[in-house]
């Protein structure tokens, strides 16, 4: 049978179903493009924004804001991290690579700073130092290196300050009180934290040989228990720690390893920095030991880097050297709405 002697409908239908076919096949190849939206043209400034530690938080928060600033202003950020100098040096290739004009890093180790520069400087990268400053050969920050980072004593102080009108508010005696100090001296912003809490606390008449450190071996929440426990383990007649450590990670350690040796939340003050990866324990809903945390500006610390990177690449503007960023204390009572504030949290 010919199609011209099939009836008219069943023919009808054949070609509505051909056509169905068609519209199909041809939607189905159609690109994103000629779906509706602008071409995605690659940008022509590629920034690298590279961080030691891509699990913590702090440094979620600095890579969510220069995503903003890269959205904002129109160019492309290739973010790469890793605790390790051999994947940092590795990633400063990718981004020459890559055709990127300029990096920001938060390196693994201060030390690798000569290594860094002149990485930089082969490949007519330009870059910015974030959070930890670069050390020269000769163990000093690198002053020539431009950077952004806390004023991590004055900030320090703030902690010490807080830990010592804790101490006062509840009555605590120096004779049954002692300090637990989280550090990790080898890095120098961590350090000018740790020691300027102690020295708060020694302008506020705490007694110094009470102040004990932790020192750990690595820098998260469990190299800041095992510091702590063995300080516990040292110091058994102590009933009330007032903490402090280099960031939230560590103070979060300390409070963990005093909760596994019995003391109750009430009897311990502990007070952290970042004010970005404490906030799951403010939200608890029994409170712990961990009292607050100074705020940090994660904004400034990727938002502001990344635009200081595009001008500098784009029109010249050369960034200033040395870019301090301040804290503020969150409690309990009133991080919600802080968060909220500094942008933080929506
Ligand atoms: C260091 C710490 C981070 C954070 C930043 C802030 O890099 O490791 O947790 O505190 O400083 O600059």
């Amino acid at each position: 049978m010919s199609p011209s002697a099939l009836p008219s409908r069943i023919r009808l239908r054949a070609v509505l179903a051909l056509l169905g076919v068609l519209a199909l096949i041809t939607g189905c190849s159609k690109s994103p493009d000629a779906a509706g939206g602008a071409p995605a043209q690659p940008h022509a400034i590629k920034i690298g924004f590279y961080v030691k530690q891509p699990e913590e938080p702090w440094f979620q928060l600095e890579w969510k804001f220069a995503d903003q600033a890269a959205q904002a202003l129109g160019f492309t950020l290739i973010k790469t991290g890793g605790n390790d100098g051999e994947k940092l040096l590795a990633a400063i290739d990718n981004f020459t690579a890559n055709g990127a004009q300029g990096f920001i890093v938060c390196t693994p180790d201060t030390r690798l700073g000569p290594a860094i520069v002149a990485k930089a400087k082969a490949a007519n990268l330009k870059l910015i130092a974030v959070d930890d400053q670069f050390l020269g050969a000769d163990g000093q920050p690198m002053k020539n290196v431009h950077y952004l980072g806390i004023s991590a004593g004055k900030i320090g102080e703030e902690v010490g300050k807080t830990l010592a009108a804790e101490m006062k508010k509840r009555g605590w005696t120096a004779a049954d009180t002692a300090v637990c100090a989280v550090t990790y001296d080898e890095l120098a912003t961590a350090k000018a934290r740790t020691d300027g809490a102690i020295a708060a606390l020694v302008a506020a008449g705490f007694p110094p040989e009470r102040a004990f450190k932790a020192p750990v071996r690595t820098t998260d929440i469990p190299g800041a228990l095992d510091a702590t426990n063995v300080l516990l383990i040292q110091q058994p007649n102590v009933k009330h720690w007032l903490v402090c450590g280099s960031n939230d990670n560590l103070v979060l350690g300390a409070v963990r390893a005093l909760e596994g040796r019995g003391f109750a939340p009430e009897s311990c003050v502990a007070v952290g920095i970042n004010g970005t990866d404490c906030i799951i324990e403010l939200e608890k809903s029994k409170p712990t030991s961990f009292y607050g945390s100074m705020l940090l500006q994660p904004k400034q610390h990727g938002y502001k880097t990344a635009e200081m990177m595009y001008k500098w690449i784009k029109d010249g503007v050369e960034p200033p050297l040395d870019t301090r960023t301040t804290g503020i204390l969150i409690t309990r009572e009133n991080f919600r709405q802080v968060l909220k504030e500094q942008g933080v949290r929506e």
